[in-house]
């Protein structure tokens, strides 16, 4: 049972999987790449969609651990796609309020890339309206991993509220919604801690397909679940009668 729409809440934070890229291409006799370039199309639409709806955190998946695999030619096209929006994208998302922040392995990265982010996440990084954070090279155990093993190097317990801290997201609130396009319905080891109590949605559409309709569709699912957080429904119920602000 969800809050009636005049109570709805907007998620703070949407992480989103971007899944179907290739497909898209395949479907219509394109070389994959072609897939990743419309991606990009629609991840800007869906970041100023972001922004209008007042989502405060969008953290998008556009490049695995694992994606290294990948055959060369899809990388090394990655990587250009990435070069390409570095240089062309920041002063729309100054305009729009973006801060930008990558997040994952910088040292298996070129030069050329690691010094791009550090250069987009610097002339972004007074701005407010929306923290844009792009998990790149990044893989859910890899930061579990390494935010345990920095606790062990400074010698300071493992605790929840520890590890928490020492994770690659520690600057923003746990996402609300997890979305994965492409009909899939798997984490594909994205913010596996940090997803915790996220509520799951899974679009059949294919990443660059993903338009403002259906980012509006997974926030009124969004809206239409109740939240627990391991409490009872009569317990959700007896706290907004106590405090109707907190609700
Ligand atoms: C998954 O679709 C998508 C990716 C591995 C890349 C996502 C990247 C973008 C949307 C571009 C933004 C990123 C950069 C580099 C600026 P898939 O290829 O697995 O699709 P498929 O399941 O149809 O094969």
């Amino acid at each position: 049972m969800g809050k009636p729409a005049s109570e709805a809440v907007v998620p703070r934070h949407v992480a989103i999987v971007m899944d179907g890229n290739g497909r898209w291409a395949t479907r219509r006799f394109l070389p994959r790449v072609a897939g990743h370039k419309q991606g990009v199309e629609s991840l800007r639409r869906c970041v100023r969609a972001c922004v209008d709806r007042g989502v405060q955190v969008l953290t998008v998946f556009a490049f695995s651990s694992e994606n290294w695999n990948r055959p060369v030619e899809e990388v090394s096209g990655l990587m250009d796609l990435m070069v390409g929006a570095l240089a062309r994208e920041v002063p729309r998302l100054t305009r729009d309020g973006v801060k930008l922040h990558f997040v994952g392995e910088r040292g298996g990265l070129s030069e050329k890339i690691a010094a791009g982010l550090l250069k987009a996440e610097a002339a972004t990084a007074t701005n407010n309206r929306l923290v844009l954070n792009v998990c790149f090279n990044y893989g859910g155990r890899w930061d579990i991993a390494r935010a345990a093993a920095l606790l062990a190097t400074r010698g300071e317990a493992i605790t929840e509220a520890s590890l928490d801290a020492a994770m690659a997201l520690s600057h923003v609130p746990d996402p609300d919604l997890f979305i994965r396009t492409g009909g899939e319905q798997r984490l594909s080891n994205f913010l596996l801690w940090q997803s915790a109590y996220a509520e799951l949605f899974f679009s059949d559409k294919l990443w660059p397909e993903f338009d403002e309709a259906a980012l509006d569709d997974a926030i009124a699912a969004y809206q239409r679940r109740e939240r627990r957080f391991g409490q009872t429904s009569a317990q959700l119920a007896d706290n907004a009668r106590r405090d109707p602000q907190a609700a």
